[in-house]
């Protein structure tokens, strides 16, 4: 972008202006992550202000927030309790290392934490993102071989289309090839299983697929080639969002759990997004009864209003890390930010929201009427798959001959500006995964603009 660019500020910013904040007067210096710099700042979409399921754009339009943000904000925006703990806590203990040092509350809140997590997943490794989540819990899971006589176990195995996050661990495990391909070989020792999407079989169904369990058994295959003996670890989106929303078939996670265990795998379930309470449980892992080793969350754990992540370990794989001497360090890994008390008085207070609300039984109880809504679209131009679980949902359409992705950003583009809304696109799917918060009314406006804008985008 060259220097003239224009600014946003030119005639209307009206609303940015009320809030007496401040408008860049370029946009050039800031490189913005996942976008096309040059066509967004050419034309620029920015929000001023949220509350509640809507944001205000800095003309001052509300956009209703069909995406939680970016899977985070599942209590809504601005939610009271959260914005007072936070300023209540960054005017007590703005900043405390937890380096053989700490304060209460990341204590409190793993405690807290460990009464949602599924079976024995009661240790709690704080990080600040979903990517950092995953790469610790990469390192934990081959550590932990390692401290049991293991070592051997270095493999790690994930699967085709699955997003990680964007660390090296995460793409190395990850299976988006555009996330993949611009930097180097990434982490040796690597497989990938098959992906679960199935348009032909699949297409349309309503909450899980019933066909593709069989897939699952491609993990033994896999397994087999490298000798069950070097496998660390097998991680896995129990659905995956990145890529545009790709459900398990019904028994797949079952059977992989099955797997995992029979040979001595750590499973890894990277609840990034499906953690609290997306699908009507604090994580997925309830929802489908089935329990894994680590579970990786972020995003939701504080609302999305200050960066945390968490690895949830079980009991066995902790107890394997405080064998030596108790003056020895238990894990060679952290992040200056892990546990901050900024995130953890966030955390805290999304907590007692989520419970306070009942808010993660909410994607079960509006759970039917969102997919009515959303399978309403069935029909509509270039629509060729319509895919929902709990409060997720994720329409795509056929590519144009010339160029993939163009349809889904025609779509995305015009629900924001035509539509007033903030969806998510990938490619040619939009995927939807709005605050727990949301009331009928909104499932029935978010659809209702969706149907006008696919019908315009014909
Ligand atoms: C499953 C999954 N893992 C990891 C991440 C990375 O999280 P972050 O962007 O916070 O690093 C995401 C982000 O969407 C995700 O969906």
């Amino acid at each position: 972008m060259s220097a003239d660019s224009p600014s946003p500020a030119a005639g209307y910013a009206a609303h940015y202006a009320q809030l007496g904040m401040q408008m860049p007067a370029s946009m050039e210096a800031f490189w913005m992550p996942f976008t096309a710099n040059k066509a967004f700042k050419a034309s620029p979409r920015l929000l001023a202000s949220a509350a509640g399921m809507y944001y205000t754009d800095i003309e001052g339009r509300q956009i209703l927030d069909a995406c939680a943000g970016l899977w985070c904000v599942n209590a809504g925006h601005a939610r009271p309790r959260i914005v007072e703990a936070v300023r209540q806590q960054i005017g007590t203990l703005d900043f405390a290392p937890n380096f053989s040092m700490s304060s209460p509350l990341p204590f409190v809140l793993a405690q807290r934490l460990a009464e949602l997590t599924p079976g024995n997943l009661n240790h709690v490794f704080y990080t600040n993102s979903g990517s950092e989540s995953v790469d610790s819990a990469l390192k934990i899971a081959l550590a932990y071989h390692r401290a049991r006589g293991e070592g051997q176990r270095f493999r790690l195995i994930g699967r085709e289309k699955a997003y990680h996050g964007v660390g090296f661990g995460g793409i190395s495990v990850g299976g988006l090839p555009n996330n993949r391909k611009w930097f180097g070989p990434g982490l040796p020792g690597v497989d990938h299983l098959r992906h679960t999407l199935d348009i032909e079989r699949n297409g349309f169904s309503q909450g899980l697929p019933t066909h593709g369990l069989e897939w699952a058994e491609e993990l033994e295959r896999v397994i087999t080639l490298h000798d069950p003996s070097t496998i660390a670890a097998v991680i896995i989106e129990p659905i995956s969002g990145s890529a545009g929303v790709i459900l398990p078939p019904d028994g797949y996670l079952r059977r992989i759990r099955e797997i995992c265990s029979k040979h001595g795998i750590v499973l890894i379930f990277d609840e990034v997004i499906t953690g609290f309470g997306r699908v009507g449980k604090a994580f997925a892992s309830q929802r489908f009864g089935v329990t894994p080793d680590i579970i990786t969350a972020a995003k939701g754990i504080t609302n999305g209003c200050v960066p945390m992540g968490a690895v949830f370990v079980s009991e066995d794989i902790f107890e394997a890390f405080t064998q030596g001497p108790d003056s020895a360090i238990d894990l060679f890994h952290g992040y200056t930010y892990s546990g901050h008390p900024l995130a953890c008085a966030a955390a805290l207070a999304t907590l007692d929201t989520y419970a306070e609300e009942n808010l993660f039984e909410k994607a079960i109880e509006l759970g039917h009427y969102w997919q009515q809504g959303l399978h309403s679209l069935k029909g509509l131009p270039n629509v060729i798959d319509i895919r929902n679980f709990g409060l997720i949902g994720a329409i795509e359409f056929a590519a144009r001959p010339d160029a993939p992705g163009a349809r889904g950003f025609e779509v995305f583009n015009r629900a924001f500006h035509d539509g007033q809304m903030l969806t998510r696109v990938t490619g040619d799917v939009i995927a939807l995964s709005p605050p727990l918060i949301i009331e009928k009314e909104h499932i029935d406006r978010i659809f209702n603009v969706l149907g006008d804008v696919i019908r315009a985008t014909a």
